[in-house]
């Protein structure tokens, strides 16, 4: 029963979906982005979704975020298939491969746990990634936002995101929101879809 309430979960649910519909669909390895690695647990899971012959790109502005995701990925045995860029995310357009075409991106905003709060993700540069991953985006392609309340600035965020996600094409692009009806402060999940246009 939990599952079913569990935003990160569902994320996690739906971007294997998409990843296995086109790896079925195309045959040949896929790409995705991980926007915000943070310890590494969804650069580990894109890894092993995108499999053997895939690729993930991941960014993070902190040293300790890259290193971390570097050994989760490496003890895993899937660290050959990932390229991390000690890097803001809004410099995506310009950091990656001009021919990159990516599956799935995923976003997990906010700041690490454990670690300074004041390194956390903000709009104005949040929106310019968003930009980038949706001009790379194949189609069938989907992004994922996890986005936060509870800390300072974490409401403005997701209120930018959410205005982000009403902005894009319809219905070129599909966008949902998803999170607690009864608890407007828990943490909200968007996903937008490309759809074949
Ligand atoms: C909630 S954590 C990510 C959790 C991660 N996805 C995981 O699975 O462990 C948010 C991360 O965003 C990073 N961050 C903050 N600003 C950023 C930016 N402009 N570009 C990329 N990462 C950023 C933080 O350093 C932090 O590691």
């Amino acid at each position: 029963m939990e599952r079913y309430f569990d935003v990160l979960r569902l994320a996690h649910d739906a971007v294997g979906r998409v990843l296995r519909d086109l790896a079925e669909a195309r045959g040949d390895g896929l790409c995705a982005v991980d926007a915000t690695v943070g310890n590494g647990h969804d650069t580990l899971f894109l890894a092993q979704a995108v499999g053997p012959r895939g690729r993930v790109y991941g960014f993070d502005v902190q040293e300790r975020a890259i290193k971390a995701t570097q050994n989760c990925c490496g003890e895993a045995g899937v660290g050959d298939r990932v390229t991390l860029l000690h890097a803001g995310h809004e410099r995506m357009a310009e950091l990656l491969p001009d021919d990159v075409t990516a599956a799935a991106v995923m976003f997990n905003l906010g700041y690490l746990p454990g670690a300074d709060k004041s390194v956390v993700t903000q709009p104005a540069t949040t929106t310019v990634a968003l930009d980038a991953a949706l001009s790379l985006l194949a189609p069938g392609g989907v992004i994922s936002i996890m986005a936060y309340t509870a800390h300072p600035g974490g409401s403005e965020e997701t209120e930018a995101v959410r205005h982000w996600c009403a902005g894009l094409n319809h219905p070129l692009f599909k966008a949902m929101e998803y999170g607690m009806a009864n608890c407007p402060e828990a943490k909200r999940l968007f996903l937008v879809g490309r759809f074949h246009g």
